[in-house]
């Protein structure tokens, strides 16, 4: 794997991490999910969506006819899947369902799956797994305050209500969908509420989550400064970072006091 942000002067070689998670997370529409794709690539990472695990067991529901307020048949379910993720692409048992993911039905009906209690903790026990020994960026609602808390590199996107629902209107009308920046706006404001009073894996910046904005930056901006920021932490000679098959032990801990905010 090409570590490139390890090359600088800052670490050894011998300090090369063979595991390491970067945490992105942050209300829908900031970006995220473009933002995290890039900054994996141009780091040589892996790309974890794990949105994309949420709106699998939701897609798998749904299409098996399985009543989304029954919550043991949703673990149930949820246990019995094997979903497969390969950057953008999500397979199902097999079955490509990358585009199947993203309809505004699977959207819709995700709160049920998400509020699950006991699927949060079996698709987070996943997450964990698949970053075992890997370079990762990854992103969600709670990948650092909650997945991940040991992550040595957590950042929290944010982007005003206002740029949040442009991005999103113009992302539907390329795809020949024209809503209202009003309805947009409310269907967001509803979706943010939903994240961020979830009993577990609610919405929210961990406290050593570093809140960037991205609000009037171009995406490349967002990248390069991004890229600069995780280089820094990474860097910190205590950001215990080279620990192979325990990602979970790197300590929070270790970032200096004022690394905090
Ligand atoms: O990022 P996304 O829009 O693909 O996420 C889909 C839904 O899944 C979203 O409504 C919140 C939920 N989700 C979550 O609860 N925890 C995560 N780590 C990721 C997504």
């Amino acid at each position: 794997m090409n570590n490139r942000i390890f090359e600088g002067a800052h670490l050894e070689l011998g300090d090369k991490p063979q595991s390491v998670v970067i945490a992105i997370d942050g209300p829908a529409g900031a970006g995220k999910s473009t933002v995290a794709k890039l900054l994996a690539k141009s780091l040589g990472f892996e790309f974890l969506d794990t949105g994309a695990m949420y709106r699998a067991v939701t897609y798998a529901a749904i299409t098996r006819g399985i009543d989304l307020s029954d919550s043991q048949s949703i673990l149930i379910l949820a246990s019995s899947l094997e979903i497969q993720l390969d950057g953008s692409n999500v397979t199902l048992n097999g079955i490509d369902i990358s585009e199947a993911i993203r309809t505004p039905e699977v959207g819709q009906s995700i709160g049920a799956v998400a509020d699950n209690v006991q699927v949060r903790a079996l698709l987070s026990q996943w997450q964990r797994d698949w970053a075992r020994g890997r370079c990762v960026v990854t992103e969600g609602r709670d990948q650092g305050s909650e997945v991940f808390k040991d992550s040595p590199c957590k950042i929290f996107l944010v982007a005003s209500n206002e740029e949040r629902a442009k991005r999103r209107q113009e992302e539907l009308s390329k795809k020949g969908i024209d809503i209202d920046l009003v309805e947009i706006l409310d269907q967001q404001n509803r979706r943010d509420h939903q994240d961020r009073i979830r009993p577990v894996g609610a919405l929210r910046r961990a406290d050593d989550a570093i809140e960037f904005h991205t609000d009037g930056l171009s995406l490349e901006q967002v990248v390069e400064q991004l890229e600069a920021i995780i280089h820094q932490r990474l860097s910190q000679p205590t950001a215990k970072i080279n620990e192979p098959h325990h990602p979970s032990s790197l300590s929070k801990q270790s970032l200096p006091a004022s690394e905090a905010e």
